[in-house]
């Protein structure tokens, strides 16, 4: 395939190195576009030596074979990494004074980019509207990630790693060529015309004004679901407890609706409220099993407990997702998480069978989890299991990657039933 990578002026360039290196091994024909501004970070002759062919950023190099238009014509996919704010506006705004801008309105590929800039930038309303925009004409967007930038900060504005982008080219590639005008409803995805609500986070429970019951889900799991199904087209509620803002920030930019709860009775009205207009529910949520049988009305105190420490009892919550499944409308797919630690001399696949009966749901992803497992993980491991209790597929790697899986399963298992 021919495949256009765009570079601009951002500190991840470097990154880019390895992204086309990944693409040239898989036998694409790789040309290089970067701006001005991106050979400040990473040369020409890096360029050059990784993809294999010439590497120009000027329109008036090269003229006589129309280089211009001809590298957008020719081109199976374009792809932009790192995306600065600047480049996303001109992109809107359909700027096209170097290669790269004459390329991107010359192509009728996919085109999929990759932002990367500081938080703010990322947030600014102007940075918003024009990714949006781009997102209505179809242009495919793969993060920004949340984590550490240059400098001391950290929030949403990382690239993606170069892996998982390669991963999304090789996604965008397999799927079969449709002929929708780019930002039609057809223009995207596999997922489009399904509408999905997932939960996301860990619950708490109340005990006083100021204390609760807690875990340690951070949500990113289910976000990475409900961005995932959103950049393949589908219409996604994320019903989110206890989740960072920049995290959620991060799937709103992505088209994802979010609504947020706070214990586990909240959870289940907000879910149940969503369920019935979805084909799909994914309850990726650390639910608290037990809510406090009577949360105390003031803040309790050692002076009150007189040197008798207080027992909390503990009442049973109910299940959402065995709930959920028992009342699935006909062509629901209901989809569970399961967190397992398992006992010796048993698998995490026994349990998760196990569980996934009790549930009585479509497929149960399962994740190990223990002290240093599952939770505050860049990366996660799923083993993901059918209605007929097989493995469906298992999964490795970041948590989108892992949730780009899971959305695969649940296509498959609605295009067998
Ligand atoms: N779940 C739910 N309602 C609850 C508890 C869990 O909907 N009250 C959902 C979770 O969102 C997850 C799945 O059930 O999708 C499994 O959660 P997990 O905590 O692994 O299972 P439990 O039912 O709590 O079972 P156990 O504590 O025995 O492992």
């Amino acid at each position: 395939m021919n495949i256009v990578v765009g570079v601009t002026g951002g500190i991840a360039a470097y990154k880019v190195v390895q992204l086309v290196r990944l693409l040239v091994r898989d036998g694409h024909e790789v040309q290089v576009v970067p701006t001005a501004d991106a050979l400040r970070f990473v040369g020409l002759p890096t360029w050059e030596a990784i993809s294999r062919n010439p590497v120009t950023t000027s329109v008036h190099e090269d003229v006589a074979s129309v280089r211009h238009v001809a590298l957008g014509q020719a081109a199976d996919l374009v792809v932009v990494a790192p995306a600065t704010a600047n480049t996303i506006a001109r992109m809107a705004a359909g700027i096209a004074d170097d290669l790269l801008g004459t390329t991107l309105l010359a192509t009728s590929a996919p085109v999929l980019i990759a932002p990367a800039m500081h938080t703010e930038m990322w947030l600014h309303p102007a940075t918003q509207a024009n990714t949006a925009t781009l997102r209505d004409r179809g242009v495919r967007v793969i993060g920004p990630e949340s984590g550490r930038l240059t400098g001391d900060d950290s929030g949403p504005g990382r690239m993606s790693e170069p892996e998982e982008i390669h991963a999304e080219i090789g996604r965008i590639l397999a799927r079969p060529a449709d002929d929708a005008a780019p930002g039609s409803p057809d223009a995207g995805g596999d997922a489009v015309g399904l509408r999905f609500v997932v939960s996301a986070g860990g619950t708490r429970e109340p005990i006083d004004p100021v204390r609760y019951l807690g875990n340690r889900s951070s949500g990113r799991q289910g976000v990475e679901v409900a961005r995932a199904a959103a950049a393949r087209g589908g219409e996604v509620v994320l019903i989110a407890a206890h989740v960072e803002d920049a995290i959620l920030d991060m799937a709103a930019a992505d088209g994802v609706e979010i609504r947020r709860a706070g214990s586990a009775a909240e959870l289940a009205d907000a879910v149940r409220g969503a369920a019935p207009a979805a084909d799909v529910v994914v309850m990726a949520a650390a639910v608290a099993d037990y809510q406090v049988a009577e949360v105390a009305e003031r803040k309790l105190t050692k002076e009150a407990a007189a040197g008798v420490p207080p027992t909390i009892e503990l009442v049973e919550n109910e299940d959402i997702l065995a709930g959920l499944a028992a009342r699935r409308s006909p062509g629901q797919t209901i989809v569970g998480f399961a967190a397992e630690m398992p006992e010796p001399g048993e698998t995490l696949l026994e349990r998760g069978i196990r569980k996934r009966r009790r549930k009585g749901v479509d497929l149960l992803a399962v994740n190990a989890v223990g002290w240093s497992e599952g939770f505050e993980q860049a990366d996660n491991a799923l083993v993901i299991i059918d209605d007929g209790d097989r493995v469906a597929a298992e999964a490795a790697g970041s948590k989108r990657e892992t949730a780009e899986a899971l959305i695969d399963a649940i296509l498959a298992a609605r295009a067998r039933s």
